[in-house]
């Protein structure tokens, strides 16, 4: 979808979208448009339950007397009390309620008092994505029509503040495509040729193929896509925006393109999903394409291990013992945790190769986390209490929401193993904290967090910015991360 940025131009022939602000009477423009209309639109209100409360919104089809085929009021509460976030939401509300309703070219007037005409822009980009690649035989009548939105602003420097904006947007929508492709399509080979795609933006892209992490010693990491006709990968991506010579901030993600759960073979039922289950990949290249899209002031690295956990001949076992790349022994207990196992030697990578002063990494980790958040908040896992508070903010700004949970030695206590260095599961509970106490085995004492995302990659219904399906979740969070702390 096409997005700009103008001062108003009357007559509007397509939708016009109005920000009506709760309980008070239509203003500005609104106000005459009413007028025009012969106050169809004030008729509309008044016979429906719109009062302008955030969210609401109410439609008018081809009114009398002006040139808009359609009216959309859209509430947004009291102005003054929104947050960015909820400008961004509003924006989103418009293309939600146009995108098939017919009309092709939709303006959104921008003239409430605090108006945030970019938040707006970006709104409204968001929510139009859509993963219809597939669908060869949908109907004209249901294809989306919106292809425009116009922000009406006197602002100015509107458009040049939502380049960058846009670059984000589009390392979500990156992200979106890549969790949303099925896993016969994504691979780990195909994922690290989309990868390489990013060199076109000035990243710098390297692939280790099976040989080279033989010689790594990455047995964690191998002993999950041992299983696999499919070879296992492991991609670098670097982006050198700050000062030469600065250690680098970095992102590790887990990229399994498809989690059968291995000898300890998944369900049936919903195993589908499984597809998703290189979210924390997806999400990292996602951020690398934003951040080298708005050209960030920062040196950043980014490493995601790409495997199929597969139930093959060839299949790593339960009681199987591996050694990781740090030296650390590894019984596998459950081949269905197997996450962990590729993050352990990715993260010793990172750490090894590339010193850096952070590395945050991101996975669909544990189904416990859906337990214990649901699909509001990722969990966070650190001991680091900076990153912990900037993270919660960027997610507070963003609407890519956080909740931290416990790290704590007696918890480590559960991943202890007779047979080797430690197991790969812990008891019953606290399945997402163990997880991440095993993770933590191999930071090397880095400052880190660890994200698990598995209630947030992916929705079965519509959310506010984006279709059911792929999310996006984390690309906009760690971009906000990013800016505010690391930049400049
Ligand atoms: N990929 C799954 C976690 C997951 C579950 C993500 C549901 C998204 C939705 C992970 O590899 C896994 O299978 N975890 C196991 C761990 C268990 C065997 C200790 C789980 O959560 O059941
Ligand atoms: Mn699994
Ligand atoms: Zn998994």
């Amino acid at each position: 979808m096409q997005i700009s940025f103008a001062e108003l131009e009357l007559p509007i022939s397509g939708a016009v979208a109005f920000l009506a602000e709760k309980d008070k009477p239509l203003t500005g423009l609104a106000a005459e448009t009413d007028r025009l209309a012969g106050g169809a639109v004030s008729k509309a209100i008044s016979a429906s339950r719109f009062n302008g409360s955030n969210g609401q919104t109410l439609e008018l089809l081809a009114p009398g007397g002006v040139a808009a085929e359609r009216i959309l009021l859209v509430g947004v509460g009291e102005a003054d009390k929104l947050s960015a976030q909820d400008w961004v939401e509003t924006g989103a509300a418009v293309t939600a309620a146009l995108l098939g309703s017919g009309s092709s070219e939709a303006v959104i007037v921008a003239d409430v008092v605090g108006a945030d005409a970019v938040g707006l822009a970006e709104g409204a980009l968001m929510r139009s994505y859509r993963f219809d690649k597939y669908r060869t035989k949908e109907p004209e009548a249901k294809k989306p029509t919106l292809k425009k939105v116009a922000i009406a602003t006197a602002s100015g420097d509107a458009a040049a503040t939502f380049e960058a904006r846009k670059a984000v947007i589009d390392g979500v929508f990156l992200t979106r495509d890549l969790i949303s492709e099925p896993a016969n399509i994504l691979h780990p080979e195909s994922f690290a040729e989309r990868i390489g795609e990013l060199e076109t933006l000035g990243v710098d892209v390297e692939v280790l193929g099976e040989a080279e992490m033989t010689k790594l010693g990455m047995g964690a990491l191998l002993g999950v896509g041992q299983g696999s006709v499919r070879e296992s990968k492991l991609a670098v991506m670097v982006w050198n925006g700050g000062k030469k010579g600065d250690a680098p901030i970095s992102f590790v993600g887990k990229g399994v393109t498809f989690d059968t759960g291995g000898i300890s073979l998944k369900p049936g039922e919903g195993m589908e999903q499984m597809k998703w289950d290189m979210g924390g990949a997806g999400t990292v290249v996602g951020l690398m394409k934003a951040l080298a899209g708005r050209k960030a002031k920062v040196n950043v690295v980014a490493v995601v291990g790409l495997v199929e956990n597969m139930p093959g001949g060839n299949a790593q076992r339960p009681g199987d013992v591996v050694t990781s790349m740090s030296g650390q022994t590894i019984e596998i207990l459950n081949t269905d945790a197997e996450g962990r196992l590729v993050l352990a030697d990715a993260l010793w990578y990172t750490q090894d190769r590339f010193k850096p002063k952070i590395m945050i990494d991101l996975a669909t980790l544990t189904g416990a986390i859906i337990v214990t958040l649901g699909h509001e908040h990722a969990g966070i896992f650190t001991d680091n209490d900076e990153i912990a508070n900037q993270l919660s903010k960027a997610g507070l700004e963003t609407g890519d929401k956080v909740w931290r949970l416990p790290l704590h030695k007696n918890y480590d206590k559960l991943i202890d193993c007779q047979v080797a260095d430690m197991k790969n599961i812990g008891g019953r509970g606290a399945g997402s904290i163990t997880a991440a106490q095993f993770l933590r085995r191999y930071t090397n004492d880095v400052p880190w967090c660890h994200i698990d995302i598995a209630g947030t990659v992916w929705s079965d219904k519509d959310l506010p910015l984006s279709e059911k399906g792929g999310t996006g979740y984390g690309v906009r969070l760690l971009d906000r991360f990013v800016a505010d702390n690391y930049e400049g």
